[in-house]
């Protein structure tokens, strides 16, 4: 069964009254445990689209279906839910709480989730850290870590809840090459070894793995992409 299922999605915005229709009509569906790259120039709709899959924002008509319900039925409290325990989001810029340690900030979803207990989180996001390659960074502040360290203390706390998608807003897209190939590897292990979906949106394609299947994104609509 497909797991994410996008149906006739639109987003417009408007400024000072004009109307710029980002997403135009965008039917799409991943299936568990599949890698998926969503590939498009700035400004193409790329954040637009991955927080309305992600159930980040809302569209202007149309649905998205997670495991067969639609997201934008369930009432707020309801869907935050859903987010918390079944999607992790790695944004661009990181997004880490700078005032926290890098567990600390691995931590927060486990704990906004309030049915486990602290010492067990705390072990738990760790581990998530150690597997990031980060044990020993674990005390450090956000200000004290490379670019690439940031970002993967940022997948570690994706990853905290054991989300069943993981989403990606140009994960590399402020790091340098070696940095950005070992958030790929990152990404495409967990793909492979724990079976969690990837859907990533980037502007360019120089990480292409064999395994994933890749969509272009331009003026709104999906298009394919020949590798
Ligand atoms: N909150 C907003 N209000 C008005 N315009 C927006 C807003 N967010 C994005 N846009 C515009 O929508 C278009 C698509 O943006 P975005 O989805 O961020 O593209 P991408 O991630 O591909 O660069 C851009 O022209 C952008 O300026
Ligand atoms: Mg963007």
């Amino acid at each position: 069964m497909d797991q994410i299922v996008a149906r006739d999605l639109h987003k417009s915005y408007y400024n000072g009254g004009k109307r710029l229709h980002v997403i135009r009509g965008i039917d799409f569906a991943v299936k568990k445990g599949a890698a998926v790259f969503i590939v498009g120039p700035s400004g193409a709709g790329k954040s637009t689209l991955l927080h309305l899959l992600a159930g980040l924002d809302r569209p202007d008509s149309g649905g998205v279906d997670f495991d067969g319900t639609d997201i934008y039925k369930l009432s707020d409290r309801k869907r935050s839910e859903l987010r918390n325990r079944k999607i992790g989001f790695v944004f661009q810029f990181y997004h880490l709480l700078q005032e926290f340690s890098a567990l600390e900030n691995v931590m927060l979803p486990g704990l906004i989730r309030r049915d486990r207990d602290v010492a067990g989180l705390k072990k738990r996001a760790r581990d998530t850290l150690g597997r990031v390659g980060l044990s020993s960074k674990c005390d450090n502040r956000p200000s004290e870590l490379s670019g690439g360290e940031q970002q993967r203390v940022a997948i570690a706390r994706a990853l905290i809840n054991s989300p069943e998608v993981l989403f990606c807003d140009e994960p590399t897209g402020n790091l340098d090459s070696e940095n950005g190939r070992m958030i790929y590897e990152l990404i495409f292990d967990l793909v492979k070894k724990n079976g969690i979906t990837v859907i990533v949106v980037t502007h360019h394609e120089g990480f292409a793995d064999r395994h994933a299947q890749i969509l272009g994104i331009k003026d709104g609509i999906l298009t394919k992409i020949m590798v």
